[in-house]
């Protein structure tokens, strides 16, 4: 048991001065970009993944078909982050799959799936890290309701920075732990604040359980504070994640929220909650942006149950049309995703993904968000 402690000790003095480093040098690196062309990668990913960006990627090269022609755009394909390679290597995002990531400007990315426990990391989280895609930005729009959430979700610190490096003494205990740092929580602050301001929004809901997190979530909640400060005429409230989680599903008064600003953890879970109320996890995009690249994904993850079902064929592909609506906005392209926005509403209306109506498949809608297109 001594050398157990030792061991853990050891590894947490580690852990710490990494982290001490890694808080240091946030926002430090800087990549060229080509200012002429932009590379926008296509990763598959796993069980339902290929079969919903087949979708996203027809709608892309028709929506593209001029710039790519005329060299400013470029469509690249990324081959090897399948769960079969990640294992067989060892590696969350193999060394050569991320060294041709690293050299797009943005991504589309299917869903990749995450080994529960283990020492293997999810591809997401590491992509996450490795490219620094701080803000995850998750919109959830129900018109009939007038809901328009927007959820900006720390994406590389909290209970995700060390997910896969706890303490555990067999047979005794585990430990996980949070990291929050004053840099990571200030830039995630600012871009929802940022957000708000250009979007004539004025409120912003912080939301923490710094009652119970009282060091990791009690410094979320200050240094939100202090940024909210910045934003005179935008209203800042802090909730906990229970009661928020709570007002989500309280139609009398849920329509009232407007931007959230959230840990990494919460935001996992809320967004989940928040896309059901749109209609289903199979209906919500997300960003992950940072200062030098920007990934854009389906909120949900490979669904190895409807694989298993042998229903893959019966996956909604509006998660990731909707995330590739993000991506052209985030290009500057935001007419063609107004244009592939209502693409997507028409096909829904049309042709609806639904596993109980013989042809009304994942392809069926891409071929109709084509032809409204
Ligand atoms: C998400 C997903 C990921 C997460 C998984 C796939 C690692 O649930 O993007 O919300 O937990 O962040
Ligand atoms: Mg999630």
């Amino acid at each position: 048991m001594e050398t157990m402690i030792k061991n853990a000790v050891a590894h947490y003095e580690q852990l710490l001065r990494e982290q001490i480093a890694r808080a240091e040098n946030l926002n430090a690196a800087k990549k060229q970009k080509d200012e002429n062309k932009t590379v926008i990668g296509l990763i598959d990913g796993d069980g339902i993944g290929p079969i919903i960006m087949a979708e996203a990627k027809k709608a892309l090269e028709k929506l593209l078909a001029d710039e790519i022609a005329g060299g400013t755009i470029e469509l690249r394909v990324i081959e090897g982050l399948t769960i079969e390679n990640r294992l067989a290597l060892g590696q969350a995002v193999p060394d050569s799959v991320m060294a041709e990531i690293k050299k797009c400007d943005v991504l589309l990315k299917g869903p990749t799936t995450t080994p529960s426990g283990g020492k293997m990391e999810s591809a997401n989280v590491s992509l996450r890290r490795a490219l620094d895609l701080y803000a995850n930005v998750r919109p959830v729009c129900v018109p009939e309701e007038n809901i328009d959430w927007t959820f900006f979700r720390e994406n590389t610190e909290g209970e995700y920075t060390l997910g896969s490096r706890g303490i555990e003494i067999p047979g005794v205990l585990s430990m996980d732990f949070k990291v929050t740092t004053v840099e990571g929580t200030r830039r995630i602050a600012r871009s929802a604040f940022e957000f708000a301001k250009k979007n004539g929004k004025t409120h912003v809901a912080i939301v923490t359980k710094s009652n119970i997190m009282k060091k990791t979530d009690g410094l979320f909640s200050a240094i939100c504070h202090e940024v909210a400060a910045e934003y005179p005429d935008i209203q800042a409230d802090e909730y906990y994640i229970d009661i928020m989680s709570a007002n989500l599903v309280n139609p009398a008064i849920r329509s009232n929220f407007q931007v959230f600003v959230l840990p990494n953890l919460y935001g996992d879970i809320i967004t989940d909650e928040a896309a059901q109320i749109q209609g289903g996890v199979g209906t919500a995009g997300s960003a992950n942006t940072g200062t030098e690249y920007a990934m854009f994904e389906a909120i949900h993850g490979s669904a190895p149950r409807l694989i298993a079902e042998g229903l893959g064929d019966y996956a909604n592909p509006e998660s990731i049309l909707t995330a590739a609506c993000m991506l052209l906005r985030h290009i500057g392209m935001a007419e063609k995703a107004e244009k592939l926005t209502a693409a997507i509403q028409a096909a829904r209306a049309a042709k609806p993904v639904d596993a109980a109506i013989p042809g009304n498949t994942c392809q069926a809608f891409g071929d109709e968000v084509l032809k409204q297109l």
